[in-house]
């Protein structure tokens, strides 16, 4: 967990307002919901054999005695809030950011506080949501400047019948390499054999290399809706890879699933990914409500996007004795409640100040002395045209506003 220090703040609040206005374009509203939920939100909906339920989660018993989770992701947040205000409100549309914990072990692009911008869209199906959606996220990555440096890579989990075909499928694969897969895919055989396609240990990657893949198990109707899906994407001219190897880590997920991938970070490589997730609302004891969304880690994005933060140049005020000082408080609120970045220097040698002003790329220096109180006008120095004028606070206003 780290600080985020002001250097590091101004890339982190560009990804988050680039993201929010393209939000806009597409009728999002944003959306915040607690860091803090009952445990239970997340225990039934990402799968036992996710990464985030068996080992990632912070959980804790409250002086209360509640079981609670620090967020480890937004999707389920989100849909158990929607339950409870936007059944009858449907579609929802909510753009959040925001941290969220994972007790992973850190490296490059994984922290354990980490910060996402989520998007999800509620109550809606169709093929052409999911390529929207897949739009979506791809005119950030383009306004943000790393298209050229990620690609997406798309593939469909199918329908619930696809996926039990496909599960049988890979167990009766897998099963004969029971003597050579890590331990950890060993477990998986029985209860999710999807997860050892997302495996980094070297020993498996090359058993899932000549593993069966999905679409050889797809329902007419899911091959269809995975068509339509790429159909649109074309139509949007969004360029993609089918990768049947992706199954995304949760359990939620149906028919497509998507993520943008960089070589640019090592093995942190994915910087956004999502699905749909039709059955999330029912496994949370609501109502049918076929849904997609995707997220993007602000850190991971923050390591690959140019962005060079403006510093605002001050103007700085200096009274050159003490009896000044009230003036100075004075016209220092008074620029400063016309949106001024404005500071006053007030201590040391008058010349040192000077200095100091200069040293901190200030644009203007006022001085405030006899001549100025007495005759309401203001030695102004302008430290680009390296010029000096006398002139009142409203001239001065009028010059720089
Ligand atoms: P996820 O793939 O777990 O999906 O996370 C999405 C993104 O968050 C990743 O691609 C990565 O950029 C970032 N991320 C994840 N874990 C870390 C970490 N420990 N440190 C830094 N960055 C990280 C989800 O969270 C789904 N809820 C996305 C979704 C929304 N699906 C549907 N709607």
């Amino acid at each position: 967990m780290k600080d985020i220090l002001p250097h590091e703040f101004g890339v982190y609040q560009h990804i988050i307002d680039v993201a929010y206005n393209i939000s806009q374009r597409y009728g999002y509203r944003n959306l915040s919901t607690p860091i803090l939920e009952y445990a239970q939100v997340f225990d039934r909906t990402l799968g036992p054999t996710s990464d985030i339920i068996s080992k990632e989660m912070y959980c804790f018993n409250t002086k209360g005695g509640d079981l609670v989770t620090l967020r480890p992701e937004f999707t389920s947040s989100i849909m158990r809030c929607a339950i409870s205000h936007f059944t009858h409100n449907l579609p929802l549309k909510a753009f959040s950011y925001g941290p969220l914990f994972r007790y992973d072990r850190p490296q490059l692009g994984r922290q354990r506080q980490f910060h996402q911008i989520n998007f999800e869209y509620i109550g809606t199906d169709g093929a052409f949501r999911d390529a929207e959606i897949i739009k979506l996220a791809q005119d950030i990555l383009s306004e943000l400047g790393v298209l050229c440096i990620v690609r997406l890579e798309i593939n469909s989990l199918g329908c619930t019948k696809s996926r039990a075909l496909y599960q049988q499928k890979l167990k009766e694969y897998f099963i004969n390499y029971s003597t050579s897969l890590s331990e950890d895919s060993l477990k998986r055989i029985e209860n999710n054999p999807l997860r050892i396609l997302d495996s980094k240990s070297p020993k498996d990657i090359e058993i899932v290399a000549n593993a069966p893949t999905i679409d050889s198990c797809y329902t007419y109707e899911s091959k269809m809706y995975f068509e339509q899906v790429l159909a649109y994407l074309e139509l949007l001219k969004v360029q993609y890879q089918i990768n049947h190897k992706i199954v995304r880590g949760l359990d939620y997920y149906c028919h497509t699933a998507f993520e943008y991938i960089t070589d640019a970070l090592g093995a942190q490589s994915a910087i956004l990914g999502g699905g749909r997730y039709d059955g999330l609302s029912k496994i949370m004891s609501g109502p049918d409500m076929p849904s997609i969304g995707f997220a993007a880690g602000i850190e991971r994005l923050a390591l690959i996007v140019k962005y060079e933060q403006k510093k605002r140049r001050p103007i700085i005020l200096i009274p050159i004795s003490e009896e000044y000082i009230n003036h100075c408080i004075v016209c220092l609120d008074q620029l400063r409640n016309r949106n001024l970045y404005t500071e006053a220097y007030t201590n040391g040698k008058v010349s040192k100040r000077m200095e100091v002003a200069i040293k901190n790329n200030a644009k203007y220096i006022i001085f405030i002395g006899q001549d100025e109180v007495n005759s309401n006008k203001f030695k102004v120095k302008d430290l680009d045209a390296k010029s000096e004028s006398d002139v009142t606070i409203e001239e001065f206003l009028q010059k720089v506003l």
